[in-house]
């Protein structure tokens, strides 16, 4: 990369334009992830009524990015631009083009001109595409974002030159429905955000002990009941003197919504990624199908967070039957490579105390608890493997003996992905120390109540994905990294916006942008314009702090 872009940065000086260093004073160019090589140029391009939206060749995909563009400029100018395939890769004057054409910046990297007479976006994939619309679009006024405005009003977009592609393949945010539950619509708010930051991964957890979130035809019980707590624990979470609101809380995702939002998702280029807790996490299944713990109940939908000992039997086959009867659906609804299986925090007493699964572990020759829990892994694994899906788990997978195919999430440190990456197994990086947006962002007493920790926004800046620890090869093993958005504390859409923006913002440079180019006072400057379109966008951000303006 570094040589295209030194190669790309002489022939523009070659050419006049401004310099790279130029670009590091100048403020009006905020675009966040910051791209490898932005080159400003003077002036900009103006979008009339007469701009048409051109793409070449005449393909769906990249049809779909030119008409996601004209649809943002309808609903903030009232422009109804022509969007249509172009007969050539020949830009033509007053026009924006799309281009998908082979150049050497990888499966999602783009490079983009802009000056006053045209506009031309070009890359190997609409992938790329879609990713230099989003530079784009934070080369517009913040106006671009805003709803039902229209007055035919016209829209500019600066001059540059633009070359650009991510650090990594894997941008995720997660969002956790289970503790509380979220519509749909915000869910598609969710992902218009991070569709701006070049996000391309939505993990969504979709069942916990507390509420099952996701309709499953062949086990109606899991949201009849399932998807509903009596009350909820007040305040924080104690063990003594527990409090409760007396109200019953739930709701869950439809399958035909599921549909309509990996559909969605897909529009903006972000791959739905469903996690199906197990063998832990499920008291809210277990409430439903009492048979398949193995005390066999009665449970209750969990009304306070934490961990809960009643977890799935794995000494019933039943209990797998049903797990793959849930996962056959999971698979229809979600077209992801990954199905992510949680695996984290199973505790093993009840597993300890079981005659199925005692008998279970003598039978398949396993020597303890966490060998069983492998166990469960594997034989889901080789289910979704059957089925063309590959799996991806909490770093507890690698306890008792890693499933053969599994990528890795480590989220208790980093240590599980270095020990994953050493063993040849894919691994994603989402250390809580550095990714857990549930953490306090300020001081305890000046914040609303959350889970714990400390988490500013300059230490979420600040994390380097790949370990030190690892050679050139082990690597290649981390894929990316995520924020985790844990709910116990979010009861409101404002809250999780609160707890995610302007961090957000942060973890997608930590995943886009090159080591050599993370500047957090750069980012700073950048960050404040984008907190304005943010506020257009209608996110309940949190403010910076004093110390974190940069004027
Ligand atoms: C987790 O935070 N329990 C993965
Ligand atoms: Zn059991």
């Amino acid at each position: 990369m570094s040589k295209i872009k030194l190669a790309f940065i002489a022939m523009l000086s070659f050419s006049g334009l401004i310099s790279w260093s130029q670009h590091q004073i100048n403020c009006r160019y905020n675009v966040i992830p910051r791209p490898e090589a932005l080159i400003p140029q003077k002036g900009s391009f103006e979008i009339t009524g007469n701009t048409k939206i051109l793409y070449f060749p005449a393909d769906r995909e990249i049809e779909g990015v030119a008409n996601f563009f004209a649809g943002l400029l309808k609903n903030s100018s009232g422009m109804n631009l022509k969007v249509e395939a172009a007969v050539s890769e020949k830009p033509s004057e007053g026009n924006i083009l799309f281009v998908i054409k082979k150049i050497p910046l990888g499966d999602e990297g783009y490079r983009l001109a802009v000056d006053a007479d045209k506009v031309t976006l070009i890359s190997s994939t609409a992938d790329g595409v879609f990713y230099g619309v989003q530079t784009i679009r934070q080369l517009m006024p913040a106006k671009l974002e805003s709803d039902g405005q229209g007055e035919n009003n016209p829209m500019t977009i600066l001059s540059v030159a633009v070359e650009d592609m991510p650090r990594f393949p894997y941008r995720g945010l997660h969002l956790d429905v289970g503790r509380h539950f979220f519509p749909p619509e915000f869910i598609k708010k969710y992902l218009d955000v991070m569709a701006l930051y070049k996000y391309n991964t939505f993990h969504w957890h979709l069942t916990e002990d507390q509420g099952w979130r996701i309709e499953i035809k062949k086990y109606p019980k899991l949201t009849e009941v399932g998807a509903y707590r009596k009350e909820t624990l007040v305040g924080r979470y104690t063990r003594k003197d527990q409090k409760f609101d007396g109200k019953r809380y739930g709701g869950y995702y439809t399958q035909e919504e599921v549909r309509d939002i990996v559909a969605y998702a897909k529009k903006l280029h972000i791959t739905v990624i469903p996690e199906i807790e197990l063998p832990g996490h499920s008291l809210a299944a277990l409430a439903s199908y009492p048979e398949l713990g193995c005390t066999g109940g009665p449970y209750e939908v969990a009304t306070v967070w934490g961990v809960h000992k009643d977890v799935y039997c794995a000494g019933n086959d039943e209990t797998f039957k049903f797990l793959e009867g849930i996962l056959s659906e999971v698979i229809d609804l979600f077209p992801s490579k990954y199905i992510h299986i949680g695996g984290d925090e199973c505790p093993k007493e009840r597993w300890k105390e079981c005659n199925k699964c005692q008998v279970r572990i003598k039978k398949e020759g396993l020597k303890d608890e966490h060998e069983l829990q492998s166990y469960f892994i594997r034989r889901i694994e080789k289910f979704l493997n059957e089925n063309g899906r590959e799996i991806i788990g909490w770093d507890e997978i690698l306890e008792g003996g890693l499933a053969p195919g599994a990528t890795v999430m480590s989220w208790r440190g980093v240590k599980g992905g270095i020990q994953a990456a050493k063993m040849d197994h894919d691994v994603i990086m989402t250390p809580g120390e550095y990714c857990y947006l549930d953490h306090y962002q300020g001081p305890k007493e000046k914040e609303p109540l959350a889970i714990g920790g400390f988490l500013p926004l300059e230490k979420v800046y600040s994390y380097d994905p790949v370990p030190e620890e690892l050679d050139k090869n082990e690597a290649k093993h981390i894929l990316g990294t995520q924020g985790n958005v844990w709910t116990e504390y979010m009861a409101t859409t404002d809250y999780v916006e609160y707890m995610v923006y302007p961090r957000a913002c942060a973890l997608a440079e930590v995943g886009w942008t090159s080591k050599e180019y993370m500047n957090y006072d750069d980012f700073l400057k950048r960050l404040e314009p984008n907190l304005e379109r943010l506020k257009v966008m209608g996110v309940n951000y949190r403010p910076l702090d004093k110390n974190q303006k940069k004027k």
